[in-house]
């Protein structure tokens, strides 16, 4: 009887172990194309060593913890619920910062859950290094391991680069984590303040590559090489800001009376914004600005169209307004601190940003076609041998990239191998 327990428990157990580890690398505002006039030998190499596509596309909202959510979720927006960097009352008018809603489970917490919960509750470690929604707890379950970027943290320091992707390291090869999402808040930052156009963004992309090339040193250095695979992307891009005298920017104050007819809003943070009237003034708002600006439009919650997979959610408000590539939604003032931004339609080329792809499960320079952002999470649950929580993202985008070996049989989920484990066990114990 014990010979029978071993021989039907062995294959349960040991099909976990045929997956490999996951590293998934988000360098923020990445556009599709910040390669291609910079000096990138290493992005050049794993290019010929792995897969690139083309570009991806984000969803619409193109912003930094709307995109990253769909990303370790699989779902739009409009089901995440992570409509926006700041968190937001319309009714008490509080807001808070980008960096002020990482630990707040409320903002996060909206029922889907992330790639990371889904994958403890099958038996996977998991752990978030900085990445967007990686501190909160989600139904009341925290992320194995997360760090959560403090509001001090440098975004340049190439020191610090290096010594984050040390501890990463460490955790898969010491400690035998099975997920890790590292979160770095550059080409984004350079990109604001300096514009994507510029000698500054050139050099942070020389930086960047160098510490992939230190990324995949360590790789090999920790004997991880056969068992880690890796995924490095974005979350949007990044264009300049149009201003006097090119064009005519959009200052909203110039058509919309905001003291008598806006309750509340999200404007001043890129080329999308958000407007709640005051009771019954909905009509006034949308008829100030339909025809106010040639590069302004202007949708009524109701009317949003429908590939933009946002109107379904209740943190989306009344009016919604979108620029045109470059025009970004000022309120009342215009401040001139950004000369680069975001937030602007996805179909965009400029709002398109990375996918790039190595390790053993991956073929070799091969180059996929463009796809959309949300497609990442299947690819990341197959990789793993994690069943995937509903989404909406598809394997048919990505499953071209995967070497012709990887796991034919389709994989059995953990639930029903504690159950045939428990089954065998008590068959054991009956024939006993
Ligand atoms: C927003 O603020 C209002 C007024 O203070 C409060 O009643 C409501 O519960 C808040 N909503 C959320 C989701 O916290
Ligand atoms: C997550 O839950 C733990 C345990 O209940 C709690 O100590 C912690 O403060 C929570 N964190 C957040 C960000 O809500
Ligand atoms: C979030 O972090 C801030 C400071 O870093 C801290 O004051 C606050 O208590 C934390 N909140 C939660 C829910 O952990
Ligand atoms: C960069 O990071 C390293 C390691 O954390 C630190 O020792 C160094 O002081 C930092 N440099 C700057 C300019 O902040
Ligand atoms: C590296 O890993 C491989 C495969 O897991 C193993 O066979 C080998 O012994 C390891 N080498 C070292 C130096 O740890
Ligand atoms: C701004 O609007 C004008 C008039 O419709 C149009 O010709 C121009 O292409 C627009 N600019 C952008 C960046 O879409
Ligand atoms: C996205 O996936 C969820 C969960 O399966 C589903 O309820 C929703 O309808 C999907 N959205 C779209 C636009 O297909
Ligand atoms: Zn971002």
């Amino acid at each position: 009887c014990v010979c029978v327990c071993v021989c039907v428990a062995l294959p349960v157990r040991s099909g976990r172990k045929t997956f490999n580890k996951l590293l998934v690398v988000s360098f923020d505002g990445f556009r599709w194309d910040y390669d291609q006039d910079a000096d990138t030998p290493n992005l050049d190499k794993l290019a010929q060593e792995g897969v690139k596509a083309k570009y991806i596309t984000p969803p619409m909202i193109t912003m930094t913890s709307p995109s990253h959510f769909t990303t370790i979720t699989g779902r739009w927006i409009e089901d995440h619920g992570v409509v926006h960097n700041l968190m937001f009352n319309a009714t008490s008018k509080q807001m808070f910062s980008h960096k002020a809603t990482q630990n707040r489970s409320e903002w996060w917490d909206n029922g889907v859950m992330p790639l990371w919960i889904t994958a403890q509750n099958q038996g996977l470690k998991t752990a978030s290094f900085h990445y967007p929604g990686g501190g909160a707890n989600y139904s009341g379950q925290a992320v194995n391991r997360a760090l959560v970027e403090s509001y001090t943290h440098p975004d340049s320091n190439e020191t610090e680069w290096r010594e984050n992707i040390d501890i990463v390291m460490g955790w898969f090869s010491q400690e035998d984590f099975d997920f890790v999402t590292l979160y770095y808040g550059e080409p984004d930052n350079v990109g604001h303040r300096k514009g994507p156009e510029t000698v500054e963004r050139k050099e942070i992309i020389r930086q960047i590559d160098h510490t992939i090339g230190y990324l995949i040193e360590a790789i090999h250095k920790h004997n991880l090489t056969h068992r880690l695979n890796v995924i490095i992307t974005s979350d949007h891009g990044m264009t300049t800001i149009k201003k006097i005298p090119e064009v005519q920017e959009i200052k909203l104050s110039n058509y919309l009376a905001f003291s008598k007819l806006v309750d509340f809003h999200l404007l001043d943070y890129g080329g999308f914004g958000m407007i709640t009237p005051k009771q019954g003034k909905e009509e006034e708002v949308y008829n100030a600005l339909v025809n106010a600006h040639p590069n302004l439009t202007v949708y009524r919650k109701g009317e949003i169209p429908e590939s933009f997979h946002l109107a379904k959610n209740s943190r989306i408000q009344p009016i919604v307004v979108v620029g045109d590539l470059g025009f970004n939604m000022n309120s009342r003032f215009i401040f001139y601190v950004n000369k680069g931004d975001h937030g602007f339609h996805n179909g965009e080329m400029d709002m398109k940003t990375i996918f790039r792809a190595f390790g053993p499960d991956f073929k070799k320079n091969y180059l996929a076609e463009p796809f959309d952002s949300v497609n990442i999470y299947p690819l990341m649950c197959r990789l793993l041998g994690v069943t995937p929580a509903p989404n909406n993202g598809s394997l048919s985008f990505t499953e071209g990239m995967l070497v012709d070996s990887f796991d034919p049989a389709p994989t059995t989920p953990a639930i029903l191998m504690s159950f045939i484990l428990v089954a065998t066990m008590v068959f054991c114990i009956f024939l006993m």
